[in-house]
């Protein structure tokens, strides 16, 4: 599905949000905390703009998509915003990562994991690769609400991913499934009137 539409998804994800999607993703980067040289990894990077952000920081950053026709156009994107961003884009799956134990600063992925068919196996992978005290950053959209802003959501939604996968909990739901994970400091913040959500935890320190 993403290999079909990967030509048009940046413009009709910029259209469909209103660009708002650019704000949900600097939330992720604010929340990040220090990034200069750190290492991060973004799953279910698409055409790479939430790693790009990461790299402007100044973070080391390594973007993997199982959709090639999608992760193949994030280069071009990198190659506009200057030389030298750190940032390598590699085709991979988000359930199975070729990265070492305890080897990453933060761990993140946006509006991504709902599509992998372990929601558990990506969280678990995510939380191998980083480091004691490493951050997980996941961007996702909860269930809509029934207002307006859950209409309008739903109407963008549909646009962009098909029905199949647009079940998904609530985000204290999620936050539970973070914890059975093995995260800590588990948390979340809902964004545009609960459209889009922000959860985050830590893989615990060695004791
Ligand atoms: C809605 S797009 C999000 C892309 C990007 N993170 C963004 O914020 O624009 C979802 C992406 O998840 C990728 N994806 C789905 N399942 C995956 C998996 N198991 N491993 C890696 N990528 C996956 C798809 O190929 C697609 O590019």
């Amino acid at each position: 599905m993403f290999a079909r539409i990967a030509g048009t998804y940046d413009g009709l994800n910029k259209t469909l949000s209103m660009g708002i999607d650019r704000r949900w993703r600097k939330a992720v980067i604010a929340r990040a905390g220090q990034l200069k040289g750190a290492r991060v990894v973004d799953l279910c990077c698409g055409t790479g703009d939430l790693s790009l952000l990461f790299a402007k920081q100044g973070a080391q950053v390594i973007g993997a998509d199982f959709t090639h026709e999608m992760v193949k156009l994030a280069p071009a994107k990198r190659s506009a915003m200057g030389p030298d961003m750190p940032a390598l884009f590699v085709q991979g799956d988000a359930q199975y990562l070729p990265l070492p134990d305890d080897s990453m600063d933060v761990a993140t992925v946006a509006f991504g994991i709902r599509n992998v068919e372990s929601a558990e196996r990506c969280l678990s992978e995510m939380l191998r690769v980083l480091r004691p005290g490493g951050k997980a950053l996941i961007l996702e959209f909860p269930p809509p609400s029934r207002g307006p802003a859950g209409q309008a959501f739903r109407l963008y939604f549909n646009q962009i991913l098909p029905r199949s996968v647009m079940a998904w909990p609530k985000p204290d739901v999620f936050a539970d499934k973070m914890r059975a994970a093995g995260f800590e400091d588990v948390g979340y913040k809902s964004m545009s009137a609960g459209i889009a959500c922000l959860h985050w935890g830590s893989k615990p320190k060695a004791s």
